[in-house]
């Protein structure tokens, strides 16, 4: 079920800005997340992915379709993290696909209920997972409205910043189009600049950055220091390593809905790239 080819960690130099991750000291916790469990529950699902499921005839996979109750499988995407994150830091999250990194930062938006632990945020909820309010049917010029306007912007701040999220983007005259129209590499941008258009206590990327090239990785870069310097918290999540390493101050490995390692960027995608490599050979001598 997880694609481990899909893991880029060849560092690139022309990908990595060189310079270091400014640190920015601070003692205050802006999040606690504490023995986090989140499931999903799919509806009229087989069995699939953990354990063999049971092999059925044709005779009893008919007698099921008999009204019976459609299956309910529990997906159970994190099971038990906990840390705590401070004002300044940014923390990479890093792990195969379908280990739980996207779920881990949708239930700190709030946006899934936990199914038991709790999230604390130090101050206002004006966390936003950036995938989470734009509309592929509308304009970019409706979705930077809406978007800023849900990151807490008053409607004169969003007329002021718009063509600086605009060009932030680097979108043009795409912006009148809808964005089901634009390349993954434009919406990426656009949802990038979206969520940096305010100053949010806490800054939630995930992949975004994955669709830009090195000249806006640089940008979002610099963009998210001033949030962290204006005490804010920066999550990001990406399958590059050399991304995460030029971006964050700490990194969170997630498997299987776990946290396996929480460290320095340097030490733990040292680890996990070993991890993924021993992985594939394992892949390899399968097959
Ligand atoms: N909406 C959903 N309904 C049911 N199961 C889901 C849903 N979203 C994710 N899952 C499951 O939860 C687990 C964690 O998924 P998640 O999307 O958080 O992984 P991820 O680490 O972000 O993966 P990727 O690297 O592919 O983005 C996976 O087993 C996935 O199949
Ligand atoms: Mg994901």
């Amino acid at each position: 079920m997880t694609d481990i080819e899909e893991v880029d960690f060849e560092v690139d130099p022309e990908d990595l800005d060189n310079s270091p991750v400014v640190r920015v000291p601070s003692d205050e916790l802006s999040l606690l997340v504490n023995d986090l469990h989140v499931s999903y529950r799919v509806f009229g699902a087989k069995k699939v992915g953990h354990g063999p499921g049971r092999k059925q005839g044709p005779l009893a996979k008919l007698l099921r379709r008999g009204g019976r109750a459609p299956a309910i499988r529990e997906v159970k995407a994190i099971r038990g993290i906990s840390f705590a994150a401070r004002h300044g830091e940014a923390i990479g999250i890093i792990g195969v696909n379908g280990s739980g990194k996207s779920t881990l930062l949708r239930a700190i938006a709030g946006l899934i209920p936990p199914a038991s632990g709790t999230v604390h945020v130090a101050s206002n909820p004006a966390l936003l997972g950036v995938n989470a309010v734009l509309m592929k049917d509308l304009s970019g010029e409706r979705n930077i409205m809406i978007g800023a306007l849900a990151l807490g912007l008053t409607p004169k701040q969003v007329q002021e910043r718009y063509q600086e999220i605009v060009d932030f983007a680097e979108i043009g005259d795409f912006v009148n189009l809808p964005m089901k129209s634009y390349s993954s590499g434009m919406g990426g941008r656009l949802r990038f600049a979206i969520s940096a258009s305010a100053v949010p206590d806490i800054l939630m990327i995930d992949e975004a950055l994955a669709t830009g090239d090195a000249g806006f990785r640089a940008k979002s870069k610099a963009r998210m220091d001033e949030i962290r310097q204006a005490a804010g918290t920066v999550f990001l999540v990406s399958h590059s390593l050399a991304t995460i390493q030029s971006m964050c101050t700490r990194v969170l490995w997630v498997h299987d809905g776990q946290l396996v390692m929480d460290g320095e960027p340097k030490e733990v995608c040292a680890r996990y790239k070993t991890f993924v490599q021993e992985k594939k050979k394992r892949a390899k001598t399968l097959h």
